[in-house]
């Protein structure tokens, strides 16, 4: 078998974690039980392309109990955990390309080497598969009869090309599920920011100012976590609603610009590019940190932050550059990626089971769909989303309320008013 990970010798502490995770994850185990009897994927190879961590390995998992042909490379240089990535190739048998901390050319060749195995079904985090088989592997483009998408930035991305009419196969946004993002972009990106940040700075945050860049799912959850624990919270936004959102849930907000000189910590959660520029940089007081907790590395302008330092301390903790601008020291964490895939774990399994789940229900609804969909972006479907929260919710023995027949009627109708 075919595999690219960093040391074999580490699968068994990678096994341990796996397991962990999945005492963890009660939903996606439910799903594997079924797909072990039901082979809803027999035969179907799928190419995933996620942060390689335990609890996508009990994803990729479940998609091999349900009969698929799996291979998994990373989508994202630095956050695959490497004895993972060789418990999943030496206890699992399922091929994987990652390593943690892997260059440009090998991410990419990787990606490649995913495709190599000729899937029918891809699944994305952050659309790279798409991309590079819509730019450079027409032929394997041909192949694919659906594919999923984990995130905002992704998601984003394509429906951009699905409204150009370039999009060549139909993609499932489950990023867009209620079961995915109100819980995991919100509760599980809140978390692990927290973790991330504090593991690679030991940062107290009580009594800090705290400024987070954006208030979609991510940047709520993570302006909620931080003012949890004490953090004076300030919010920085382009969408006059969500800026509303943020002034009416107690935050303060207001331009980069005014926020630079006051905050201690930044965070990006935006999707954008270049939130915090030299401009901002310039403004800052000695000691700042800025970390990144979106999908790509571009949120700060870390190339503009190079040119501005004098000079550069690489490595002053792990996942801590330090940047001389001026007479002041700027933090940046992690090169500017993913907080909390590279410093801490990402998120928890508890969270990630309902956005696995998702995704291996979707992966379900496209083989049994093929035939019907079209080359588009599909929402996942209601009954999908409404199965998962109430399994959820069973495995936390949390009961709620049924509707009375007379609630159900008053519902439907029309007739009954003041
Ligand atoms: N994205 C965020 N957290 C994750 C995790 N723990 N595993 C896989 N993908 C993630």
């Amino acid at each position: 078998m075919k595999h690219d990970v960093k040391d074999m010798k580490l699968a068994g502490i990678g096994k341990k974690r796996i397991m962990w995770a999945d005492g963890d994850m009660p939903v996606l185990a439910q799903i594997r039980e079924r797909f072990e009897k039901t082979k809803p994927l027999k035969g179907k190879s799928v190419a995933c392309c996620l942060h390689v961590t335990a609890e996508t390995a009990n994803l990729v998992r479940t998609l091999k109990a349900g009969g698929a042909d799996v291979c998994l490379c990373a989508s994202n240089p630095l956050s695959t955990q490497d004895n993972v990535a060789a418990s999943l190739v030496k206890d699992f048998g399922i091929p994987v390309f990652a390593i943690c901390g892997e260059d440009r050319n090998t991410y990419y060749k990787h990606l490649n080497q995913a495709l190599d195995a000729k899937p029918v079904i891809t699944m994305d985090d952050g659309a790279d598969l798409v991309n590079v088989l819509h730019t450079s592997r027409p032929k394997d483009a041909a192949r694919i009869i659906g594919s999923m998408e984990e995130t905002t930035t992704g998601v984003i991305r394509l429906r951009a090309m699905a409204n150009a009419g370039i999009l060549k196969f139909p993609v499932v946004a489950v990023n867009d599920a209620q079961t995915k993002y109100m819980f995991d972009n919100r509760y599980g990106t809140g978390q692990s920011t927290v973790d991330g940040i504090i593991r690679a700075t030991d940062f107290l945050m009580a009594g800090k100012k705290v400024v987070v860049a954006g208030y979609g799912w991510c940047g709520r959850g993570f302006a909620s976590r931080a003012r949890g624990m004490g953090a004076i919270v300030i919010v920085t936004e382009v969408d006059p609603i969500k800026a509303l959102e943020a002034t009416m849930d107690g935050f303060a907000v207001m331009p980069m610009s005014q926020a630079a000189p006051i905050g201690d910590l930044f965070v990006t959660l935006t999707g954008n590019k270049h939130v915090i520029r030299p401009e901002h940089f310039k403004k800052m007081h000695d000691g700042a940190i800025v970390a990144n907790s979106g999908h790509f590395d571009i949120e700060i302008d870390v190339k503009g932050l190079k040119k501005i330092a004098k000079k550069v301390n690489k490595g002053v903790r792990r996942c801590v550059d330090e940047f001389v601008v001026g007479k002041k020291s700027i933090y940046l964490l992690a090169e500017g990626r993913l907080i909390n895939l590279a410093a801490a774990e990402g998120h928890p399994a508890s969270v990630m089971d309902m956005s696995f789940a998702t995704q291996a229900m979707a992966t379900e609804f496209v083989v049994k769909n093929a035939k019907k969909l079209k080359p588009a972006v599909y929402n996942v479907p209601i009954e999908i989303e409404k199965w998962i929260s109430t399994a959820k919710l069973k495995s936390m023995s949390i009961d709620i309320d049924k509707m009375t027949a007379d609630q159900v009627k008053y519902l439907s109708s029309s007739g009954e008013g003041t």
